[in-house]
């Protein structure tokens, strides 16, 4: 579970000049609700902010509230939510800031756009598939969402029965299963680091 086929795309991969923040990069943890999207997209942010990067966060949860607010959870609302969210980490990125992108973003052609965007404008990108079973989410269910569901209360949960689209060429894999967050958020950093772009 540890593949990574992609290189890191975009001109600053690698280069010695994005350590600087001349360029930033969008960095895209997708996965299952309760995987650890958030938890290490904020651990990475503070170890990141520490060292003078410009950092900023573009979280599911709270992106819904207003850049996406009405959008529902159907395929095409999903697909709309995931579109309008890379289009601002892009915007971002290119302009030299880090944009961690803790978002579920189920399906692969909504994600491969994504990634297309970036590559069109020469913006670094790496899809980090945040690889956390369903069935250790749903003991953790930090939102109570698993148990609604179970409960009736609620349809259409990622991964439960709504669809998740397992990454095939993820930049980076995490397993989170059994790790501290700090062991996985350093995973990610190193990561980052090793390729220039942190
Ligand atoms: N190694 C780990 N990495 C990230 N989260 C972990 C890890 N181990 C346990 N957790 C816990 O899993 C939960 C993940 O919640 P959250 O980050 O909100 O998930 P998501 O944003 O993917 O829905 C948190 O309670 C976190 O403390
Ligand atoms: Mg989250």
């Amino acid at each position: 579970m540890t593949t990574a086929h992609h290189p890191a795309t975009g001109p600053a991969a690698g280069a010695a000049g994005s350590a600087t923040g001349e360029c930033g990069t969008t960095v895209w943890l997708t996965g299952l609700p309760s995987a650890g999207k958030t938890t290490i997209a904020r651990a990475v942010a503070e170890r990141l902010r520490g060292t003078g990067h410009r950092v900023e966060l573009l979280d599911g949860d709270e992106t819904r509230e207003f850049l996406s607010a009405g959008l529902g959870f159907g395929r095409a609302d999903r697909h709309t939510n995931v579109q309008r969210i890379g289009f601002v980490a892009e915007l971002l990125a290119r302009n030299g800031v880090m944009a961690l992108v803790p978002v579920i973003a189920p399906y692969a052609d909504s994600r491969d756009a994504v990634r297309e965007r970036h590559e069109a404008n020469g913006t670094p990108y790496v899809e980090v598939h945040v690889a956390t079973p369903v069935e250790v989410c749903s003991v953790r269910d930090v939102k109570g969402l698993y148990a609604k569901q179970a409960a009736g209360e609620i349809s259409g949960l990622t991964g439960v029965d709504d669809p998740y689209e397992v990454p095939e060429n993820p930049e980076l894999r995490i397993r989170t299963q059994g790790r501290s967050v700090a062991d996985t958020a350093a995973e990610l950093h190193t990561f980052l680091s090793e390729r220039g772009l942190a």
